[in-house]
């Protein structure tokens, strides 16, 4: 099964170090969070009904013509290979493992392709799944380039899937608006860019029939309650989506800067940064070892289907979070030059 970041209960068992003296730095999900507001009382009693009105603010904010709520894009990741009889897929690589590994336990033919070798499996194959801009690599491939796949494979019958999760600091890389186009299905979060990963709640975009075998699959009251009240919110909150695109820039560069001053060059999103193993000067374990011992969860990535293998950083929460990410790698450093 896929491993994921944000996996404290493994840093614990494994190092000793007790769950909060970690700086969790696993993941690409924002540490600034949306400051969730106080709730209504009888939304933790009434069945959750998905308003009118949430998917009006998804739509508003991503640009879809028409989608669906989700419990997070994994729900709808889970959802889609169960949607076809058994095809050929293309997953683009090394990316986020889920898409692969549900299309194979779904029982299709899973191709893995690196971006770069992606167009040339489109004649052979039905679906095409792409994760842009790509995590961890931070890869991006450009909509027009998108589009002609699409095109494409809907000709045939096929599907493009892309999945968009870190797409809010690129808005024009995405394609959310063409999703109404045939065999085209955009996928988003609310889990990085707001930092609501613990919502569970994504949002699909695709054509009116894709997306009522999408709802039929889900069944009734496929997102909570609470989840939908915070996410209107949230993605109708267009002073918070500004203020917030500037701080996780900054943020982003900061953390370029920090690897860079080490030596290591990186590329990534503004939510987080990855390094392969060349990058690290074939380092990776031992300095993944190394800030593990300091306290510091980085994410490992030893794909070896896609043979990647490096690390990926998130953003550090606060400035005493920083500090220790920045004194790890000078410990490092250190190390390094006795
Ligand atoms: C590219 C990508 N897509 C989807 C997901 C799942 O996100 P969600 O929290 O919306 O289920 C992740 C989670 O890390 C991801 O990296």
């Amino acid at each position: 099964m896929p491993e994921h970041g944000g996996n404290l209960n493994d840093a614990v068992a494994r190092f000793g170090r007790a769950r909060g003296d970690w700086v969790d730095v696993s993941t690409g999900i924002n540490p600034a969070h949306y400051p969730v507001p106080p709730l209504p009382d009888n939304v933790w009693h009434r069945l959750p009904e998905v308003s009118k009105e949430l998917e009006q603010a998804a739509a508003a904010y991503y640009g879809f013509p028409a989608c669906v709520a989700v419990a997070g894009t994994q729900a709808a990741i889970q959802a889609l290979p169960r949607l076809r009889v058994r095809c050929r897929v293309c997953v683009c690589g090394p990316s986020y493992a889920e898409h692969a590994w549900q299309w194979q336990q779904a029982g299709h033919e899973v191709i893995r392709a690196r971006y770069a070798e992606l167009e040339q499996h489109l004649p052979q194959v039905d679906v095409m799944v792409v994760v842009n801009p790509n995590n961890p690599t931070g890869e991006t491939i450009a909509p027009t380039t998108l589009l002609a796949w699409r095109e494409q494979l809907a000709s045939r019958g096929g599907w493009l899937i892309v999945d968009e999760a870190f797409g809010d600091t690129v808005p024009e890389l995405s394609i959310a608006k063409h999703s109404d186009l045939p065999g085209l299905w955009v996928l988003r979060s609310v889990g990085k860019f707001f930092g609501l990963a613990g919502l569970r709640l994504g949002f699909v975009g695709a054509s009116a029939n894709l997306l009522a075998q999408l709802s039929a699959w889900l069944g009734p009251w496929a997102v909570s309650g609470p989840a939908q009240i915070i996410a209107r919110q949230a993605l109708s909150d267009r002073a918070w989506q500004q203020h917030n695109r500037q701080f996780l820039q900054q943020q982003g560069q900061r953390l370029r800067n920090l690897l860079t001053a080490n030596g290591w060059q990186s590329q990534g999103t503004e939510l987080f940064q990855w390094c392969s193993h060349v990058q690290l000067q074939h380092q990776t374990e031992a300095l993944w070892e190394h800030f593990a011992q300091h306290g510091i969860w980085v994410r490992y990535f030893d794909h070896s289907a896609w043979s990647a293998h490096g690390l990926r950083f998130g953003l550090p929460a606060t400035e005493a979070d920083w500090q220790r990410l920045e004194q790890a790698c000078q410990r490092w450093k250190r190390r390094e030059t006795t």
